[in-house]
């Protein structure tokens, strides 16, 4: 075979060269976009990701052992004061808040004196959110010494399981165990017996 002439040998180095930096710069171009990618998946689901945990609200429900505070000011108790059983006469009634989770208004509750012999030291405890709509209940009993919603009028006999007396409600509040401190504070001694509201 005919020797290449010192042109032809420069001009086969040129090409040669011109090759090795072409496969360079197309294995940096490769590397890049796959950079590229990555960065661009770990943006486009890393980011709402984050986003969604920082929006979890955690949910604070009822549990055993939670102190009750007055949801709003009464008898000379301002708004997250303790409930005390003294506080409560025969036929008195107030709305309370577990301590430290009064962001869920799922949480209040009808702490109902009834009298001797029943419940806790006389104390009864429900949801006090109705089971027909979710309405509020009256803080006070009514004149029959009824849990009474003022929504559309339907009514509960605290002294009997917060049994329907009345109304549109399909079912009892749920009741609450309770529990009397030696101090009188008044807590919870397990969950709700039954689904808050609108089952
Ligand atoms: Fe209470 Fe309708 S929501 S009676």
């Amino acid at each position: 075979m005919a020797s290449l002439s010192a042109r032809d040998e420069r001009a086969r180095e040129s090409f040669d060269s011109a090759e090795r930096i072409g496969r360079f710069s197309r294995r940096n171009m490769l590397r890049w976009l796959i950079g590229l990618s990555t960065g661009a998946f770990a943006v486009a689901f890393g980011i709402p990701a984050f986003a969604l945990k920082t929006l979890q609200v955690v949910v604070q429900e009822i549990k055993s052992g939670d102190e009750f505070v007055y949801a709003t000011a009464a008898s000379g108790n301002a708004s997250g004061d303790p409930v005390k059983a003294g506080d409560l006469e025969v036929g008195a009634s107030v709305q309370a808040f577990p301590r430290g989770k009064t962001d869920n208004q799922r949480n209040l509750v009808q702490i109902v004196r009834v009298g001797p012999g029943q419940g806790k030291e006389g104390l009864v405890a429900y949801s006090a959110i109705c089971t027909h709509l979710g309405c509020v209940v009256y803080a006070a009993l009514n004149t029959n010494g009824q849990i009474a919603c003022p929504c559309h009028a339907s009514r509960f006999d605290p002294a009997k399981g917060a049994n329907v007396v009345g109304g549109p409600a399909p079912r009892p509040l749920p009741s609450l165990p309770i529990d009397v401190k030696a101090d009188g504070t008044i807590t919870a001694a397990g969950p709700l017996d039954g689904p808050i509201g609108v089952a």
